[in-house]
């Protein structure tokens, strides 16, 4: 397990105003390392995007464009990424049929009380490990297609998802 000072960081303003700093951080987490911290984003809302919008298109999800999470919101029913519980290793848009490349998070504030850590799994990392330690394994999670399905509560009704594909692709 990596410690928190493994990863890449980078400050928010330098990738708003340097070129070679934002082209190092995009080819850090595409070929490296898949992950990295960019520090000291302005606390308030909308930053994510005026940093998206310096790399591409933004994709709009199941959430909406810029889904704003909080701990016991209208959503906390029925999601447990709503709720103060902790988070289980996972994987995000398994189920959708067009998965975004990038996701960024920004936190604005830290919900009161213990925990609140994030702990991240360095998938590409686990598959090699599992590749040198059972190939047919390997193969098999290659190679056999498994469904995954979403019910997600949105403005305008419940949005159905559902991928069908193999756990390593
Ligand atoms: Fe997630």
């Amino acid at each position: 397990m990596s410690e928190e000072g493994n990863l890449p960081t980078f400050q928010f303003k330098k990738l708003l105003n340097d070129e070679q700093e934002l082209y190092k951080w995009l080819v850090t987490m595409i070929t490296q390392t898949g992950i990295a911290r960019v520090e000291n984003a302005p606390k308030e809302k909308g930053q994510l995007q005026i940093l998206g919008e310096r790399v591409g298109y933004l994709m709009e999800t199941t959430y909406g464009l810029l889904p704003e999470v909080r701990a016991f919101s209208e959503h906390s029913t029925h999601e447990i990424g709503y709720s103060d519980s902790n988070l289980p290793m996972h994987s995000d848009y398994s189920f959708n049929q067009v998965v975004p490349a990038v996701a960024m998070i920004h936190c604005i504030e830290q919900t009161d009380g213990e925990g609140g850590a994030n702990l991240w799994v360095d998938a590409f990392h686990a598959a090699n490990l599992l590749y040198e330690e059972d190939p047919e394994l390997f193969q098999i999670l290659v190679n056999t297609p498994v469904i995954f399905r979403n019910v997600t509560k949105t403005q305008v009704g419940h949005m159905y998802n559902e991928s069908r594909h193999p756990l390593i692709r």
